[in-house]
């Protein structure tokens, strides 16, 4: 298994390209599987996600074929309803094609996806938004079958939170059904937005994209078309906390700076410089002394359903405040066990305690964090303890890394074109104490 080792206190100084978003890409690679004919997705990220998304569509008969960041999907012969349980244990987003199958052939059988390292992830929501449109489901041996005779009918869907794969999967059950479905309480996130886009150059019909109230009137077949993934605002998110822990100046291209909102005015107030242009960046800290390392200020954040402040970003927020310079409370809405990184930031020295759903972190600033051995845990986590090493004294060693390759495109060459000092090793030449050289 692949080690990561940083060895931190370098600033970050260049330019880097952000990738696709990971979480755009699964539904619209799903989202194929609603007409026959031959798709064409660009800026398709590659990741460990979205290669099993795509293996997920070959084991429903689906074809592809990746050239560079195009990939295009042939769905016209579907020849399975079935997502197994070996792939969506491995990634949970596979329910995804549970409402295009259901549009498209009237069954599907997907595996239920059981709890994850950030919570218990129940996929209710996406069930009783199906039944309003006519679908029947039923638990069978771990098994969730969904089924309807004929077409689906229009319907009304409300969401008691507002879920974002079960806005994608009620979205794309519902755009072949007969009649009208409205969506109340949908996820505006803007990843949604961007399968909208998808599903009406498709030749869907909805209204109300970016608001929290979909109306989707049901048309009679769709077709295939050519779409383009969105920038990642997470992965973008993800390289402006780093900088702003491990100083430096860094521009970001190919990206999105407004689908940034929260994020951007907290690191604001942590005292960090971002100039945004349209799908530009520019993230630096202010000099001190010759440097250009700050001690941020610490800032409180909840996190929110877009546009409050991502859930995805709070655990490497979470790392940028143990530099801070006073205390933060960091306040987890979305998932009841996203703290999994705590106890590893504090093997690096971080002053964290939890309270519930509240994570009281006491800066420490830069000087007294220090480089430990430590596991990813999940992706989002894996990605706060690379930040918390390119800041820390010495040297890092994250094992487990497999999680961070699921959602960041080439995340070690693109910092070490930003200078820092990281390298992926194998654990036994980890356990000898390789060298790690930009
Ligand atoms: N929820 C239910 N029942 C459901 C669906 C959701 O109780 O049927 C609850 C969840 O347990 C959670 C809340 O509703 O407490 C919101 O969850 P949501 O359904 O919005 O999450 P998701 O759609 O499963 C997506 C992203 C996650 C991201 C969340 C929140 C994808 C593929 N995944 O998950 O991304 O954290 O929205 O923004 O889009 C990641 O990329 O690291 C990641 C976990």
């Amino acid at each position: 298994m692949d080690q990561l080792i940083i060895e931190g206190g370098s600033p970050l100084y260049g330019t880097v390209a952000i990738s696709g978003a990971k979480n755009a890409a699964l539904p619209l690679i799903a989202a194929t599987l609603l007409a026959p004919g031959s798709h064409t997705l660009h800026n398709v990220p590659d990741l460990r996600d979205t290669r099993t998304m795509l293996n997920l569509l070959e084991i429903l008969g689906a074809r592809w074929q990746r050239q560079g960041q195009t990939v295009q999907i042939n769905s016209d012969h579907l020849t399975g309803v079935e997502a197994p349980y070996d792939l969506v244990k491995t990634m949970r987003a596979s329910v995804l094609v549970l409402g295009p199958l259901l549009a498209r052939t009237g069954f599907a059988r997907v595996s239920l996806p059981g709890g994850c390292a950030i919570g218990a992830r129940p996929i209710n929501f996406h069930l009783k938004g199906f039944e309003q449109l006519g679908v029947t489901t039923r638990l069978e041996h771990g098994y969730v079958e969904a089924a309807v005779e004929g077409r689906m009918r229009g319907g009304t869907v409300y969401f008691d939170i507002p879920s974002v794969t079960g806005t994608e999967n009620v979205l794309m059950a519902s755009v072949m059904a007969r009649g009208d479905t409205v969506i109340k309480n949908a996820a505006k996130e803007p990843e949604v937005g961007n399968l909208i886009d998808m599903l009406v150059a498709m030749g869907a019909e909805i209204e109300g994209k970016d608001t929290d109230r979909l109306v989707v009137h049901g048309v009679d077949r769709l077709h295939a078309t050519e779409s383009t993934i969105i920038p990642d605002r997470i992965e973008t998110g993800t390289y402006m906390i780093a900088v702003a822990a491990a100083g430096g100046t860094v521009t970001l291209t190919d990206c999105t700076p407004a689908h940034l909102p929260a994020l951007t005015e907290k690191l604001l107030l942590c005292g960090v410089n971002i100039e945004t242009e349209a799908t530009s960046l520019t993230v630096s800290c202010p000099e001190i002394d010759g440097r250009s390392i700050c001690r941020p200020c610490s800032v409180d954040i909840t996190t929110l359903p877009y546009p409050g402040f991502p859930t995805d970003l709070q655990a490497q927020f979470m790392a940028l405040m143990v530099l801070g310079n006073g205390t933060a409370i960091i306040h987890e809405t979305i998932f009841e066990n996203r703290f999994m990184h705590v106890a590893e930031l504090k093997r690096m020295g971080a002053d964290i305690t939890i309270e519930g759903s509240r994570a009281v972190v006491r800066g420490i600033g830069r000087d007294k964090l220090c480089g430990a051995p430590v596991m990813a845990t999940d992706l989002r986590a894996s990605a706060s303890l690379v930040i918390a090493g390119l800041a820390a004294g010495g040297t890092t060693r994250i094992s487990r890394i497999y999680h961070l390759e699921r959602g960041y495109e080439n995340m070690v060459e693109k910092l070490q074109r930003l200078g820092a000092r990281v390298g992926k090793v194998r654990e036994e030449s980890a356990r000898a104490g390789a060298d790690v050289r930009a």
